[in-house]
């Protein structure tokens, strides 16, 4: 084998997880969906994929219906729900307010020096009709565009809403990133207003954003940008510009609260956000009212399994398509209490996360792999001083879920009870496509099967599907309501890179490989795949493979040349806090223990400890600044 070239370029897989947890006996009693409807519902889709989406389609309330659930005569341009009239706020506010959700907690804000806000749903829905109000007073209009440049406040929910609500598209950018980044995205989108903060609290700071803003916006013409709203959240003082610069809390103070939600076609864009992509030029994705808010809705009430007492926390920040669809849109549309905390997981120390889950009861928790490992690292005394009981489901999205964080969280935090539900999906997507349920069998490492309705496979450079235990790219072979429905400034981006390269099907970027039950195994990203001798690896295995060793608490791999391999494996790594041993010592000791786990292909040939690894904004390990 040493040295063989696989023709196909396949993957190897040389990692292998044996652990396999079954639902409990009480969760397939209560569970909304369980295996049988489960498996009616993907009979359905794969024999009548429109009869499948048009009854999660019913589920919503329409202005008018659609004459067609999916037009596919023109692929790749799919259209979902033509000829439909809807406002995806309407359904996520003026829809419950008819029932007894009226008076139900639509969001729980917990800021980080511990202040607390709380909105029903009816005041939700008075809060974002003033602020639609006020937009529509400074000009905005249906079409016209919003950026949001807002961390994790109640303000930030309601101006996605309050756009929405009037037809404007509105596109957040992470409040983590700088003047630049926020001056290249509005001379990209040219909003007619920017919504900020004069500040904000993180890890015991204050972020003064306002001054980023005015750094962004300097000799920023008119014509781009009219107007900048600032929400008080800091009270730290800012320059306002009298004919630019408008108080929040002036602009809605006379406001009516109430404004028509706007009637939008279906594929009617809703917002517009930028990949997080760890490699390349990052994409501005835009999403529909229609189709979206479809996909969101379903995909959320059946993975979460929603109950009308559930409280749900998605611990990711708005400015990700995880806070989009997860954190407002869904939690929202399903008539749920959804809780937004605006601070740092780990201050003032590492308990912080337990402490709110137990404060507010939280019932599904929903976070990522890279939350998980950070948290880890204290071991279990936190999570122990804090009542987690009314905890129900685990969730986690935004990287390959190594087994033993799986495994901790599982343990320590969901005390055995919880379902861990690792979920595969894409800014692209909009809503999570390969995941388990709450009935699913889970092996941790795995995010098990395609969601009914999602033609999910594993093909060669050729398009070829894979036999079973190989590697390869991992495809969408029909379309789903939430897909993207367009990228910012670019046709051919569709064309030429989601769906022409292997035509007919959309490439997501990863490698994944199936197992003998249909399962599937991220292997990470394509761009990133090890070539050892011959042998494609996917870095998840690897990385995977070394945070199995007890000390490890994160891992990364990358490629780098070697003369007779081709390429070997060179690993950075950051240890769990109450490690003794030298770095000599582990060196050999993880060296020894990757033979073990993997055999012999994969070669490190070196293994650097640093403190921390380098992260992007959304938290994922930047593997090419370690490159
Ligand atoms: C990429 C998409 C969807 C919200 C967060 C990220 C990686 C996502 C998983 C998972 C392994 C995952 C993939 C994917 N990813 N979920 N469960 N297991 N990898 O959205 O920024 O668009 O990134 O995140 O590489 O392609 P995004």
């Amino acid at each position: 084998m040493e040295g063989s070239v696989d023709h196909n370029e396949t993957l190897d897989s040389l990692l292998h997880e044996e652990r396999v947890f079954r639902p409990l006996p009480q969760m397939m009693i209560e569970a909304g969906v369980n295996p049988q409807d489960l498996r009616a519902a993907r009979e359905l889709a794969d024999t009548d994929l429109s009869a499948y989406w048009e009854e999660a389609a019913e589920e919503l309330d329409w202005f008018t219906k659609w004459e067609k659930v999916l037009d596919d005569s023109e692929p790749p341009d799919y259209r979902w729900f033509t000829g439909a009239r809807c406002n995806i706020v309407y359904n996520a506010l003026d829809r419950h307010i008819e029932t007894v959700n009226k008076n139900r907690l639509a969001l729980i804000w917990e800021g980080e020096p511990g202040d607390s806000r709380q909105f029903t749903y009816y005041e939700l829905y008075r809060a974002v009709n003033r602020f639609a109000n006020g937009l529509k007073s400074l000009g905005v209009s249906k079409g016209d565009r919003v950026v949001l440049y807002m961390p994790q406040l109640p303000e930030t929910v309601i101006s996605m809403l309050a756009c929405a609500r009037i037809g404007a598209v509105h596109s957040l950018v992470f409040s983590g990133f700088s003047a630049r980044l926020l001056r290249e995205r509005v001379r990209e989108i040219h909003p007619k207003v920017v919504v900020t903060v004069d500040g904000f609290y993180r890890n015991g700071q204050v972020i003064r954003l306002k001054e980023e803003v005015d750094r962004a916006l300097i000799d920023t013409p008119a014509e781009i940008l009219e107007s900048v709203v600032v929400v008080h959240r800091a009270n730290v003082d800012v320059d306002m510009d009298s004919a630019r610069d408008y108080w929040y809390e002036d602009l809605v103070r006379h406001e009516r609260p109430h404004a028509p939600a706007e009637i939008m076609a279906a594929d009617d864009p809703l917002f517009i956000l930028h990949t997080s992509s760890t490699s390349g030029k990052s994409k501005g994705v835009i999403h529909s009212h229609g189709g979206y808010m479809v996909g969101v809705h379903r995909t959320f009430k059946w993975v979460f399994d929603l109950k009308p007492t559930d409280i749900f926390w998605c611990a990711a920040d708005p400015g990700w398509i995880t806070g989009h669809s997860y954190l407002v849109y869904g939690p929202l549309l399903a008539g749920t209490t959804t809780v937004m905390y605006e601070g740092h997981s780990l201050y003032p120390q590492a308990d912080r996360m337990w402490n709110i889950i137990s404060k507010y009861g939280v019932t599904i928790f929903y976070t990522s792999p890279t939350q998980v490992r950070t948290l880890m690292r204290f071991g279990h005394r936190y999570p122990e001083q804090h009542d987690l009981s009314t905890l129900r489901i685990l969730g986690a999205v935004g990287e390959p879920f190594n087994p033993e964080a799986w495994i901790w969280l599982h343990k320590n935090i969901g005390k055995g009870q919880c379902p861990v539900l690792d979920t595969w999906w894409q800014t692209e997507t909009g809503m999570i496509m390969i995941s388990p349920m709450p009935v699913s069998v889970l092996k941790p490492g795995s995010v098990t099967r395609p969601l009914p309705g999602i033609d999910a496979d594993i093909v060669d450079i050729e398009g070829k599907s894979v036999p079973e235990g190989k590697g390869g790219f991992l495809v969408i072979k029909k379309p789903w309501p939430a897909m993207f429905i367009g990228v910012l400034g670019d046709e051919h981006v569709i064309r030429d890179h989601y769906w022409g390269r292997f035509p007919g099907m959309f490439y997501a970027g990863d490698v994944a490989r199936k197992d003998e039950d249909g399962y599937f195994w991220i292997q990470g990203r394509a761009d990133d795949v090890l070539n050892i001798s011959g042998h494609r690896i996917g870095t998840a295995e690897v990385e995977s493979a070394l945070t199995s060793h007890p000390h490890v608490a994160e891992a990364v791999v990358v490629g780098v040349a070697d003369k007779i391999k081709g390429q070997v494996a060179k690993a950075f790594v950051t240890l769990n806090y109450d490690v003794v041993e030298t770095d000599d010592e582990l060196h050999s000791e993880l060296k020894s223990h990757i033979h073990r786990e993997l055999g012999p292909i994969v070669i490190i040939r070196s293994i650097e400890f640093l403190d921390e690894l380098p992260k992007t904004s959304s938290g994922k390990i930047k593997r090419s600044a370690l490159k």
